[in-house]
């Protein structure tokens, strides 16, 4: 294996895969340990330390209950913990990103398949991030779906979406249903730096869940 295997399997991941749960956790497995050290240095990712700050800004308080969905090595869980967040738990699809995780922070890991379903309750959380979830063949918009189910009524929902896959994915109109279909109100909506050292930019997206069928639940 040469040494960034894993992020050049990353950076030209087949788009067409209709279910890519096995390659995508091929590349994981090639890519775990070098992930944080090319984050930093091939990509320049901003999107953890980005997405914490924003969302600390709307968070009631820092002992909400999260869960971190595509946690990977825990980047999110480490500057959460920096911003003083307690209770947060993550997921992912790669036990080899998973491993990584474990000493940041986290009240408990499991893997799960965002795509397929979270083994998690209806309304369990306060809140969840997904960062860098949303991106060339990893999860589309129906994984917003998810998200919303296990997020209570009042709660936040952070996540990126890559600006590449923005239009085509159709995570755009998806937002709009979200929020026209009173299920979401957004709080924050923006396009800002992403991978740096790449010059992609992401979208930065923080909703209320207001959905009218889980008021009172
Ligand atoms: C670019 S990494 C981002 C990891 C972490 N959130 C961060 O910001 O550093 C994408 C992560 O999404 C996970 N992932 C991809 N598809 C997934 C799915 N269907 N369900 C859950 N996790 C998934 C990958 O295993 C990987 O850890």
């Amino acid at each position: 294996m040469t040494a960034d295997k894993g992020l050049s399997l990353y950076t030209n991941l087949d788009l067409d895969e209709a279910d890519n749960a096995a390659e995508i956790q091929r590349i994981y497995q090639e890519w775990a340990a070098r992930y944080d050290q090319d984050n930093d240095e091939a990509l320049g990712t901003v999107s953890q330390p980005t997405m914490v700050e924003l969302f600390a800004r709307y968070a009631p308080h820092p002992q909400m209950t999260l869960l971190d969905v595509g946690c990977g090595t825990g980047l999110v869980g480490h500057y959460l913990g920096q911003a003083g967040f307690t209770h947060f738990d993550g997921t992912d699809l790669s036990d080899d990103m998973l491993a990584y995780a474990a000493p940041r922070g986290y009240r408990s890991l499991f893997p799960a398949n965002l795509s397929k379903g979270l083994p998690v309750a209806d309304d369990a959380y306060d809140g969840c991030l997904c960062v860098g979830v949303f991106t060339h063949g990893h999860v589309g918009p129906e994984g917003l779906a998810e998200l919303t189910r296990i997020t209570r009524f009042g709660g936040l929902i952070g996540f990126t979406i890559n600006e590449d896959v923005l239009e085509p994915y159709g995570f755009d109109k998806a937002i709009e249903r979200y929020v026209e279909g009173g299920h979401w109100r957004l709080k924050c909506h923006q396009i800002s730096d992403y991978m740096v050292k790449k010059g992609v930019k992401g979208i930065y997206v923080i909703a209320e869940v207001i959905d009218a069928a889980k008021q009172g639940a």
